[in-house]
């Protein structure tokens, strides 16, 4: 549908960088559902200089996860070029490199990072020309529409990525002063991609296929990002890459097929990070599976809460009945 690299793209979905959910074995499993480009968690460019184990272990990936890309934040070019060396040094097999101008979060617009980029353009510019002339894999980030709502100034840059080598944008269309609520500002995309000649792809509140549908429509991006509705929910990738392809429109996933995916990634998760740290991280990810069936609230609860093993978890969900 698109090309991106070296790559055909044939999917209408992106997997959006989550920091806490889009580690490896997430990914592998979106994947299976037809995800077209995935990225990393966004990871700090200090964290991978001082090479701390745990920024080091966002760099996983194996020789099946193409098109791949670590995202990075940082503030000065300096420092992400010397973490683009780590990322070379340790032979990571990512397809390209993408750069954070979009988180809204304190902790990281403080050090001037993130959306904190938007503010300045000079400044911007010199900063991704400096990373593109020097990186050896290709460069894209990821913007949100401005830093705040009367600085709206995603078209200008927009032009200025593009104009400085920059090979895919994703837009999330809300401000950062928005964080992650209001209404995503879909209306101000209207036909975005005629502006730049390279892939395009818009984020914010993509929950069903009827939002892709009106998100691609208005701004003519050539995919969305999937990041809070695909939490789970991964059919609603075949949904929006079957309805694309010939116009069908596939029912929601059925409960069993539910129970089947959610314990599917459980054991992906054990098997990448080990059962303990596996079954921490999916309190916040399984409960998701049942939102929205009847009855479904103990069993929420309880791998919220309660859960510590597979086997648990397998018994919980080979129990649960809507009825
Ligand atoms: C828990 C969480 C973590 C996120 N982490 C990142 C991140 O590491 N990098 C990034 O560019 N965006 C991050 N985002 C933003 C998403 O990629 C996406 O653009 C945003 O959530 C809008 O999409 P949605 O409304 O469909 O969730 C994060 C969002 C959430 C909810």
């Amino acid at each position: 549908m698109f090309d991106f690299l070296d790559y055909k793209i044939n999917s209408k979905v992106i997997l959006a960088p989550m920091a806490g959910y889009t580690f490896y074995s997430y990914r592998k499993f979106m994947q299976e559902f037809g995800v077209g480009i995935s990225y990393s968690e966004m990871v700090s460019d200090h964290g991978l200089i001082y090479e701390n184990l745990n920024t080091l272990s966002y760099l996983k990936t194996d020789d099946n996860e193409h098109p791949f890309g670590i995202q990075l934040f940082g503030h000065d070019s300096k420092t992400i070029k010397k973490a683009i060396d780590i990322i070379k040094k340790e032979n990571v097999k990512c397809d390209f490199i993408d750069l954070n101008l979009a988180c809204p979060v304190k902790k990281v617009t403080k050090n001037g990072a993130g959306s904190a980029l938007l503010k300045d353009l000079d400044y911007l510019k010199d900063f991704i020309s400096d990373i593109v002339n020097y990186s050896p894999y290709p460069i894209t980030c990821k913007i949100r529409l401005g830093f705040d709502d009367d600085n709206l100034n995603f078209k200008q840059v927009i032009k200025i990525l593009q104009s400085c080598g920059v090979k895919l944008i994703a837009i999330h269309a809300r401000s950062a002063k928005q964080m992650y609520s209001g209404k995503p500002h879909y209306e101000l995309l209207e036909n975005i991609k005629s502006l730049v000649n390279i892939p395009l792809i818009v984020s914010g509140d993509i929950f069903t296929l009827d939002d892709a549908i009106n998100a691609l429509k208005i701004t003519n991006a050539d995919g969305v990002m999937i990041a809070r509705g695909g939490v789970g929910n991964p059919h609603l990738i075949t949904q929006i890459n079957t309805y694309f392809k010939d116009g069908t429109r596939l029912e929601d996933a059925t409960l069993e097929m539910q129970k089947e995916y959610c314990l599917k990634l459980a054991k992906m998760m054990v098997l990448d990070k080990g059962e303990e740290q596996a079954m921490k991280l999916f309190r916040s990810i399984g409960p998701h599976f049942f939102k929205g069936f009847a009855n479904s609230k103990k069993i929420r609860i309880n791998i919220a809460s309660k859960i510590t093993t597979f086997k648990e978890l397998e018994e919980e969900v080979k129990n649960f009945q809507t009825k």
